[in-house]
């Protein structure tokens, strides 16, 4: 049976083009990704989804007066499709605690920046402002706090005296697509775990996991 995945958008979609690409390509073995969910109804990414044929919906966050409700209504709908895994792709909301102890273990996230730097919004303008020489983007299993889950991978990019926020973006942007179907690789064939908030990986040597990435690397 393959593996089910639910990807949660708000936005472009590029993250669900690469995952999508690494499911149809077998980099991400034996999954189909089975539903596609935005918080936002015109999100690109749902026409990306839809035009693949993947089924799409819509918890719109603004009809709901709080968080837990929102929560509640887009769990309803995850599980409908009774995921093996979730991943967040450019998912712009907070999440409960209690949705990610729901969904513990089972709930990853591609978060721009090197974390625990520059956690939240604005990473690429933060990175810029603090002068850091490395840059880059983290998977992370999702929990209680906001992108402080257990790391799953880094993938790591130089910041040029030339950089401005859009030209770092598109770098660090080329290397989400590289690390998340990695990540998400790893987690569907069930090398990966997450075990009391630290990540482990089952029966593998540790040579052939590779969490760190560089510009240069081969995944
Ligand atoms: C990515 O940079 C992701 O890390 C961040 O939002 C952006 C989404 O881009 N959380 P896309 O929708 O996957 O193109």
């Amino acid at each position: 049976m393959p593996k089910r995945l639910v990807v949660l958008v708000s936005g472009r979609g590029s993250n669900l083009q690469a995952i999508l690409s690494a499911c149809a390509s077998g980099q991400i073995p034996a999954t189909e990704v089975v539903a596609v969910i935005s918080n936002r109804p015109q999100a690109p990414a749902l026409a990306l989804a839809a035009a693949a044929g993947i089924p799409v919906r819509c918890v719109d966050h603004r009809r709901f007066g709080d968080r837990s409700s929102f929560d509640a209504a887009l769990r309803a709908q995850i599980d409908d499709f009774a995921p093996d895994h979730i991943a967040l792709a450019g998912f712009m909301r907070r999440l409960t605690p209690e949705f990610a102890q729901h969904y513990g273990g089972r709930l990853v996230n591609i978060h721009p920046s090197l974390l625990p730097a520059f956690p939240g919004l604005h990473t690429h303008a933060q990175a810029l402002a603090e002068g850091v020489k490395l840059h880059g983007a983290t998977v992370h299993f999702v929990t209680a706090d906001l992108d402080a889950g257990p790391i799953i991978v880094q993938g790591a990019v130089p910041v040029l005296a030339q950089d401005d926020v859009d030209s770092l973006a598109a770098r660090v942007l080329a290397m989400e697509h590289r690390i998340y179907p990695q990540a998400i690789a790893w987690l569907v064939s069930g090398r990966l775990r997450m075990e009391q908030d630290k990540v482990t990986i089952d029966g593998e040597k540790a040579g052939e996991f590779s969490p760190c990435i560089w510009p240069g690397t081969e995944d």
